[in-house]
């Protein structure tokens, strides 16, 4: 027998074999178990030993050991599971009184399918997106079908994405009122169909606006430059525009302010200056006043310009070489360039620059009226030291011996 097993025609046949038999039969050569058995949990499941007529009495494993859960056994041999749970789940054997294996099959549990849970999201006017959560846990591997259709329209296909539980649809019929989406759900135990009903141009709710950026606007402490660009899923051209609102607040505070803008770059008037402000973004279609905003763009962290400390006062006034344009898109150039002495709001910064000038006069006449001081104490000294030493000459000439 080893000797036939390993011979080369015994193993073409069962190469051929599996190789025909493939897939429904392939775990024939792989293991005992043949057959797969769903069954509801919380119920009673019957396995039949077989198909035949069996002779009683068998006796019955599972995973092979002979400990079974709640049950019992009928007349004809099949197996009674009594209200299972998870735990009954396995390969289940019966066996004649010779210990000859008759028959095998594994047992799986779960719940046939309940009615899903279905939400949309509409990005822009050509697309929908749809998915769904299950209001019953199955524990059983599912299969789906989803179509959607406008009013009076056909049914056509909402493209699947069964691992995430979600499918697309391009192109809707938008001028159509009402939508409805159809999701079937099969398994082993049955099946379920869900609708859903939806007003598109309700659901339409543009992502976030994308790379948002807030700049300080230089000579202005009350001043924020806002800059952003459309969701990169809205369409790029103006037929469908979108209105923005760009919300802020000093952080700390609980209140917001907001502007609405059509597009970017929009500027912010009446910040607060010297303090560090959180600004947002978010859009709605400008025409479709059903739909809905965009969730808001993350927190942005910003300071408004304010004069820098540097050591000349005089220097930090000096507005930097660059593009007028880029920075004051709004107010007249002759005021640009000369931000300091145009200013009408005369700000903190401005007596700060003050002070420091102050301080350094009273410096300098301080260290002028020091350095006077000491010379008329040097010029003192040095004259007191004069008188001493002509003094002394004077006794040395007087004592010189003649
Ligand atoms: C399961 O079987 C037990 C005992 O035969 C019986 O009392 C019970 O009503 C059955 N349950 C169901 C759900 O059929
Ligand atoms: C049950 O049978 C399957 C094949 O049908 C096998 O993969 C699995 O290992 C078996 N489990 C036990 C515990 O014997
Ligand atoms: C039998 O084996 C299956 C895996 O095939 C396992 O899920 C189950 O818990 C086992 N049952 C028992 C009673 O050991
Ligand atoms: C899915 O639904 C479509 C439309 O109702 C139908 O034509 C198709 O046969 C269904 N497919 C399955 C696998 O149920
Ligand atoms: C609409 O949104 C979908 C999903 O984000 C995107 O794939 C598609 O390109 C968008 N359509 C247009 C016209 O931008």
């Amino acid at each position: 027998m080893p000797g036939l097993l390993s011979s080369p025609v015994y193993l073409t046949v069962v190469w051929f074999l599996s190789w025909s038999l493939l897939p429904s039969c392939a775990q024939i050569w792989t293991d005992e178990v043949s057959d797969v058995q769903y069954g509801r949990l919380e119920s009673n499941v019957t396995l039949a030993c077989g198909k035949s007529q069996i002779r009683t009495p068998v006796v019955w494993h599972l995973n092979h050991s002979s400990a079974l859960p709640w049950h019992k056994v009928t007349s004809d041999g099949a197996l009674v599971l009594l209200h299972v749970d998870h735990s009954a789940q396995g390969n289940y054997s019966c066996y004649d009184n010779d210990g000859l294996l008759l028959h095998s099959v594994k047992l799986r549990l779960g719940r046939p399918p309940g009615l899903l849970s279905i939400s949309c999201q509409v990005p822009n006017y050509t697309h929908v997106r749809c998915s769904w959560v299950e209001s019953v846990k199955t524990f059983l591997p599912a299969k789906y079908n989803a179509s959607f259709r406008g009013n009076g329209q056909m049914w056509a296909p909402c493209v699947l994405d069964i691992v995430r539980k979600r499918c697309d649809i391009d192109h809707p019929a938008f001028w159509q009122a009402m939508h409805t989406l159809r999701i079937t759900e099969t398994n082993a135990l049955g099946s379920e169909t869900t609708y859903g009903q939806f007003r598109l141009h309700e659901l339409l709710k543009p992502n976030p606006p994308e790379s948002v950026l807030v700049k300080e606007i230089e000579g202005y402490p009350k001043r924020l430059n806002v800059f952003w660009n459309i969701p990169s899923s809205w369409p790029q051209h103006d037929a469908f525009p979108l209105l923005f609102q760009i919300r802020y607040r000093p952080q700390g505070s609980i209140y917001w302010s907001e502007i609405y803008s059509e597009e970017s770059p929009a500027i912010i008037f009446d910040a607060l200056a010297g303090h560090v402000h959180q600004v947002q973004v978010r859009a709605r279609d400008e025409v479709n006043s059903e739909s809905q905003w965009s969730e808001w763009t993350p927190l942005l962290l910003v300071r408004p310009w304010q004069v820098y400390t540097t050591p000349d006062p005089a220097e930090a006034f000096l507005p930097e070489e660059r593009d007028p344009d880029y920075y004051f898109p709004i107010t007249p150039k002759p005021e640009t360039s000369t931000p300091k002495s145009h200013n009408p709001v005369p700000d903190d910064k401005g007596n700060l620059g003050l002070v420091i000038l102050l301080v350094l006069f009273s410096v300098v006449i301080l260290t002028t009226i020091l350095s006077l001081i000491f010379v008329v104490w040097v010029k003192q000294r040095r004259h007191d030291h004069m008188t001493k030493q002509e003094l002394t000459s004077m006794v040395k000439m007087k004592t010189m011996p003649i």
